[in-house]
């Protein structure tokens, strides 16, 4: 924000920057509620503009109207200067928009150049597809982004972070000036993050202006030039990201001031009380190998890692999902050999898991229905019983325990925004009352005031003796753990207390950089 100073007289009317995309005024309600009013964002070639706001805000619905998949009620888009008509996807690419939704949109059969050459310019003349053509501009892009993706190899058997690049590479087939990305890091490692850091840095060296939406805000501020935020649909203000950290964009997104993630204090310490679960030598190869641990009641649990170090594979051997090869368990004093998650869901363990959308959703189905999947026991204890209105009042509760932003609980979750699709996810299984809750990143797309609030309900559960193994990858938010396991290439190799679990001391553990990975008998 620039002053009014006495050398104003002699500054030479400052030439306008150039934009490359401005949407102004835009107002879009879906049924009776207002997803956006009068919105307006500015993106200059060769910036990248960031876009914050908590879950609901209105974000993707923004990126949806200007890719030409929802309409919007009023505003009006301007592609270098020019005012332009967005109804449908193609005029959007024929302006040279492209996009990286928050859902892929990506066909699982098709190989990872099929992917990437639809909506391409066909390559031959005429309009002929010419196969060899498209591949030789895949492999331009891709030495272009530096980062290679087996182009044969069929999506469906990629990683996330693979099938993110062959979506980036679709966008790019289609020479887009203006890239809009919707939360390309959900589900990123630090050193994919790290790289796709790097191609933004090439595209916007090359005059590319890229809309950037994110709720890791460290990573906003570092990669953003400018960043708009919206609270509710509307516009909080457009900042340049030096003006900001990450307290005052949190205040501007929530609107209140947010604290950190801070350690537990607790009466009494879990780690002394009543052992809930131990496990002796699990092992199943390749991802998992002579893995013990405990786990005691009440007590919140760590484990820290890389992606890969076999922590998604653990929990799954806990719930049953995967046979194991060797090893045991023991729950509550009895042996636990679940033989599927039903099995383990009828013993209280419940795993939140780490892809949400796929697995623990019926996007067609209502919110309450959804809330109500998972739930163990009616009043009676038994299981299986299902009333409708007894479902439709916990799913109120849960709605606003958990701040669930929807019109209803009969509303289809399909239609509510991603981070609330997550959080009825964690508060489906949070509604089952386990003794043992397992949470997959359990804050991955997930806004920084509902994830304090996720936090909390996290530690009024462990309060009330719920047992909780918390698998993250932000080793910040493991501060609300009581202890960390750190785990690499399949194996427990490090158990931290709270008072050492800082992000810089986990880091180091997880790539086996500390002399002290060993200091301490995992237990
Ligand atoms: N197709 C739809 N039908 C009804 N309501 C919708 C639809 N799409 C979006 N909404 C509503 O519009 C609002 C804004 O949603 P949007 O997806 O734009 O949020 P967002 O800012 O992207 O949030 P997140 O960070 O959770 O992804 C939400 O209240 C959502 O429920
Ligand atoms: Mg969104």
């Amino acid at each position: 924000m620039t002053e009014a100073t006495a050398f104003d007289d002699l500054a030479v009317a400052p030439v306008p920057e150039p934009t490359c995309l401005e949407m102004t005024g835009v107002s879009k309600q879906f049924g009776g509620h207002q997803a956006l009013e009068d919105v307006s964002i500015s993106l200059s070639p060769g910036r990248v503009l960031a876009l914050c706001g908590a879950n609901g805000a209105g974000k993707s619905t923004l990126v949806r109207i200007l890719a030409g998949a929802e309409s919007a009620d009023a505003g009006t888009i301007r592609v270098h200067g020019s005012e332009v008509a967005i109804s449908a996807p193609q005029d959007a690419t024929r302006l040279g928009l492209s996009f990286i939704h928050q859902e892929l949109n990506l066909v699982p059969k098709f190989t990872a150049l099929q992917n990437m050459a639809m909506g391409a310019d066909r390559g031959g003349r005429a309009g002929v597809l010419d196969l060899r053509a498209l591949r030789r501009k895949a492999q331009q892009v891709q030495d272009r982004i530096g980062y290679r993706v087996p182009l044969d190899a069929r999506v469906e058997d990629l990683a996330v972070s693979d099938r993110w690049m062959v979506s980036l590479g679709r966008s790019l087939m289609r020479d887009a000036t203006i890239v809009a990305m919707d939360e390309p890091t959900a589900s990123f490692t630090k050193e994919e993050a790290e790289r796709l850091y790097g191609i933004i840095d090439e595209l916007t060296a090359d005059g590319v202006g890229i809309l950037y939406i994110s709720h890791r805000l460290e990573e906003v501020l570092q990669v953003a030039d400018d960043v708009t935020v919206l609270r509710n649909g509307r516009l909080v203000g457009s900042f340049g990201a030096s003006e900001l950290d990450v307290a005052s964009l949190t205040h501007h997104i929530v609107g209140r001031d947010v604290e950190g993630v801070t350690h537990r204090v607790t009466a009494v310490d879990p780690t002394q009380g009543p052992e809930l679960l131990t496990v002796e030598g699990l092992t199943r190869e390749p991802r998992v190998r002579d893995v013990s641990l405990t786990l005691h009641r009440g007590e919140i649990l760590g484990v820290a890692g890389l992606v890969g170090a076999g922590r998604t594979e653990l929990a799954r051997l806990l719930i049953g999902a995967d046979p194991v090869g060797s090893g045991s368990m023991t729950l509550d004093g009895k042996p636990y050999h679940p033989r599927s998650p039903y099995d383990a869901i009828k013993a209280g363990v419940a795993l939140v898991p780490e892809e949400r959308r796929s697995q623990g959703l019926i996007l067609r189905n209502s919110v309450s229905a959804n809330l109500g999947m998972a739930s163990l026991r009616d009043p009676a204890g038994k299981v299986g019983t299902y009333s409708p209105r007894r479902a439709v009042r916990i799913a109120r509760e849960a709605v606003s325990r958990f701040g669930i932003k929807t019109s209803s609980v009969h509303e289809a979750v399909g239609e509510l925004s991603g981070g609330n699709q997550q959080k009825i996810v964690v508060g489906k299984y949070v509604l089952a009352g386990p003794q043992l809750l397992i949470l997959d990143e359990p804050t991955v797309g997930v806004d920084v005031g509902a994830r304090s609030e996720i936090y909390d309900i996290i530690r009024g559960l462990a309060a009330g003796g719920t047992s909780i193994l918390m698998i993250s990858s932000d080793f910040e938010e493991l501060a609300i753990c009581d202890r960390v396991l750190v785990m690499r290439e399949g194996t427990v190799t490090a158990s931290v207390p709270a008072s050492r679990a800082t992000k810089d001391h986990l880091t180091a553990l997880c790539f086996g950089t500390d002399s002290a990975s060993h200091e301490q008998d995992p237990s």
